[in-house]
């Protein structure tokens, strides 16, 4: 079975509100865990960074329910590839929102202290979620 990883950034509508980031989650344990979906989402009020991996068609079953939803739009993607490992597997979805350890580490990873991941490279943009994964307690 191919594992494959896919990275996107869209842009938050109007239709999304804070508390939607609570009802987004619990949808992710419930479908992401049923298909061995595993990821990692950053939500900074106008922006989402998500990366998701897992089986190739279960990747694009869900990443297709994503992209429909009305809450964000203007999905572009940043990163698709196959990968030999999982670097998410404790986390249906993993969240990171806007706090300190955003500001701390844009300046790392692009080119201002600025949350916009319209500007970043996919890898800049995984070593980023990569960096959130570090900050939340392992389950
Ligand atoms: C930025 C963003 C990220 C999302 N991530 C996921 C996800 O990882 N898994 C998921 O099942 N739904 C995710 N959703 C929610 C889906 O768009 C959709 O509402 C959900 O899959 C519907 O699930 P249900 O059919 O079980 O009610 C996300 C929505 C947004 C706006």
């Amino acid at each position: 079975m191919t594992l494959v990883r896919l990275v996107y950034a869209s842009r938050a509508t109007d239709q999304m509100q804070t508390h939607d980031i609570v009802a987004i989650l619990e949808a992710a344990k419930r479908n992401n865990g049923k298909l061995g979906v595993t990821g990692m989402l950053i939500f900074n009020s106008a922006y989402f960074l998500q990366c998701l991996e897992g089986p190739r068609m279960a990747v694009n079953h869900i990443y297709q329910n994503i992209a429909a939803d009305k809450r964000h739009a203007q999905p572009v993607l940043l990163d698709y590839r196959e990968i030999s490992e999982r670097r998410f597997h404790q986390w249906t979805m993993g969240y990171i929102g806007e706090d300190k350890f955003l500001a701390e580490h844009l300046l790392r990873y692009s080119g201002t202290d600025q949350f916009n991941p319209f500007e970043m490279s996919g890898e800049s943009a995984h070593s980023l979620l990569l960096a959130a994964a570090e900050e939340l307690p392992t389950i």
